[in-house]
C-alpha cells in the first residue's frame, strides 16, 4: 500500500463524465467542477437531469447554492450517452442492490458498462466506484466496456476506487475522506490516483481492483458484525438486568484496542445491510463455503426490529395495555439520523411487526412528509405538534436521534417511551432499548 498526497497540475482541465447522479455520483461530481474539471453527470432518469440543469438538487447533503456554483464552474446534467465519447475520465457511481433472491444485483453496473462501452475512445480512464464483490472490475466491467474489440487494457485504463461517503456527515465530505484506487493494471491504478489527488487530499494506492474492492467490504463487514455483536449483546444484558449502554461508556474509556458500537433497531441504508451480502454470496458461489460472521450479523440485526417490537409489547403490557389499538408513536424513520433516505430503514419491518399486531401507528419525522407503509402523513411540522402527539400517545419509540428533535422535551411529555439510540435523558418514563 503506498499513500499519495502529491497533485497532478495537468489533470484539473480533463473533461469528466460521472456515472449516476444521486447520493455518492453528484457530490463528487460538483468537487471535481469546483476544481476545474469540465463535469457532465450522466443520468438516465430524465426527471433527475431536468432538475439539476434547472438548478435544484435531489440530495440532501447537496444544497441548491452548491449546484449552482457548479453549474456556474461548467457542470451540466444529461441522459444523452455520447457524452461519453468526449470524455477523459469516467466515474461509474450506479446503485447495486441486492435481487429479490438476496444475491448482488449487478444490472446496473453492466448497462453502465455497456453504455461506455459504445462511446468510449482510447485514452480514456474508466473508473468504477460502485461497491460489489472483488473481482467485479475485471471479470464484469472491463469485458463490457472494452467489448467493441478496437480497444485494449492499455488503450482504455480501467481501474476501481470504493466509495466511502458517509451522508449527513459534517466532518468527512468528499475533499478530506481519503479514496483507495486499484487498477487493473499498475497504469491504470497511477492514472486513477493522479485524477483523484486533483480534488481529494489523500488518494491510497492498493495493490490491485481486488484489494480496493475488498477494503470497501471489510469496511463495511466491520461495522455489520461490531452493530450485530451489542445488537446481540442488548438483548441478554436487559434480562440479567444489566446497563449495556453503560457498559460501553466504561469500555470506551480504553484508550487502545476498542471502538464503541451501540445497540438500535436495526441496520439500514444501502451499504451495511446489503454490502457484505455481496461478499458472502461471492464466497458462496466462489468457493462453496459460508462467510458465517455476515451470516451470523445479518440474522441478529435482521432481527433487531422485532426485537424493538416486543420491548413496545412489554411496555404496554407492564400498563396493562394491548398492541391492538394502542397509540404508538415512531419517532424518526429514515435508516439514519438527519437525512431525508429511506431505504432499508428498520423502521420498515417494525412497522409492518406493530401493524400486523393491530397498532393504531402514528409517526414523526422531519425529512418525510409521508410514509407508504404506514400510509398517513407526519405530524412533524413544528416541536408543538411532536408534544402533542407525544401526549395522545400510549408508547413512543425514538428510532433516530434527529438533530430536529427536542430530546428534553420528547422524554419530558412521552408517557412511556423506548430509547433504541441511548439518547434521551433518563427521566421516569424513559426506556432504553
Ligand atoms: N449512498 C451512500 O451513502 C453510499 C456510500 C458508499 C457507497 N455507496 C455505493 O455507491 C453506489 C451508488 O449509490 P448511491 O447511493 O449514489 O445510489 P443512488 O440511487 O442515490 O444514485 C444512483 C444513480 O444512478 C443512476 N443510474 C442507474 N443506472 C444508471 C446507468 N446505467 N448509468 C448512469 N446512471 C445510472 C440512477 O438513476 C441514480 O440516480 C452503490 O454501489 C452504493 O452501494 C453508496
Amino acid at each position: 500500500m503506498v499513500v499519495h498526497e502529491e497533485l497532478d497540475p495537468h489533470m484539473s482541465s480533463s473533461r469528466l463524465v460521472v456515472m449516476g447522479q444521486g447520493y455518492v455520483g453528484l457530490p463528487l461530481a460538483l468537487r471535481a467542477a469546483a476544481t476545474g474539471f469540465a463535469v457532465t453527470g450522466y443520468e438516465p432518469n430524465t426527471a433527475t437531469v431536468e432538475a439539476l440543469n434547472a438548478g435544484t438538487s435531489h440530495i440532501d447533503d447537496i444544497s441548491d447554492e452548491e449546484l449552482g456554483a457548479a453549474k456556474r464552474a461548467g457542470y451540466s446534467a444529461s441522459s444523452d450517452p455520447t457524452v461519453l465519447a468526449e470524455a477523459d475520465v469516467i466515474v461509474v457511481c450506479v446503485p447495486t442492490p441486492l435481487s429479490d433472491a438476496g444475491g448482488p444485483d449487478l444490472t446496473m453496473v453492466e448497462t453502465a458498462a455497456e453504455t461506455i462501452g459504445q462511446h468510449v475512445q482510447a485514452g480514456c480512464l474508466v473508473i468504477l466506484e460502485s461497491t460489489t464483490y472483488p473481482g467485479t472490475t475485471e471479470e464484469v466491467f472491463a469485458p463490457r466496456v472494452l467489448a467493441r474489440g478496437d480497444l485494449g487494457a492499455d488503450d482504455v485504463l480501467i481501474a476501481f476506487s470504493p466509495e466511502r461517503i458517509d451522508p449527513g456527515n459534517p466532518t468527512y465530505g468528499v475533499k478530506n475522506t481519503p479514496k483507495v484506487v486499484g487498477g487493473l493494471t499498475p497504469a491504470a491504478t497511477v492514472a486513477a490516483k493522479n485524477f483523484y489527488g486533483t480534488f481529494i487530499d489523500t488518494v491510497v494506492e492498493a495493490k490491485g481492483a481486488k484489494e480496493a474492492e475488498m477494503a470497501k467490504l471489510i469496511e463495511n463487514t466491520f461495522r455489520h458484525v461490531n452493530i450485530a455483536l451489542v445488537n446481540e449483546m442488548v438483548r441478554f444484558s436487559d434480562d440479567l438486568g444489566i446497563d449495556l449502554w453503560d457498559a460501553i461508556n466504561c469500555a470506551e474509556t480504553k484508550p487502545f484496542g476498542f471502538m464503541a458500537f451501540r445497540p438500535g433497531p436495526g441496520v439500514g441504508g444501502h451499504c451495511i445491510p446489503v454490502d457484505p451480502s455481496y461478499l458472502s454470496h461471492r464466497v458462496k458461489a466462489k468457493l462453496g463455503y459460508a462467510f458465517r460472521m455476515v451470516e451470523m450479523a445479518e440474522e441478529i440485526n435482521d432481527a433487531a426490529p422485532t426485537y424493538v417490537a416486543s420491548r413496545v409489547w412489554r411496555l404496554l403490557n407492564d400498563r396493562g395495555l394491548a398492541v391492538r389499538g394502542a397509540r404508538i408513536l415512531l419517532l424518526g424513520v429514515t435508516y439514519k439520523a438527519d437525512i431525508a433516505d429511506r431505504r432499508e430503514s428498520p423502521a420498515d419491518p417494525l412497522a409492518a411487526t406493530l401493524l400486523s399486531w393491530g397498532a393504531d401507528l402514528r409517526y414523526a419525522d422531519p425529512f418525510v412528509p409521508s410514509w407508504a407503509p404506514h400510509g398517513s402523513e407526519s405530524v412533524f411540522s413544528s416541536a408543538e405538534d411532536v408534544e402533542k402527539a407525544l401526549k395522545d400517545c400510549d408508547v413512543a419509540v425514538l428510532l433516530q436521534s434527529h438533530a430536529k428533535f427536542d430530546l428534553a422535551s420528547i422524554a419530558e411529555h412521552a408517557p412511556v417511551i423506548l430509547d433504541t439510540r441511548g439518547v434521551l435523558p433518563p427521566v421516569p418514563g424513559v426506556n432504553r432499548l
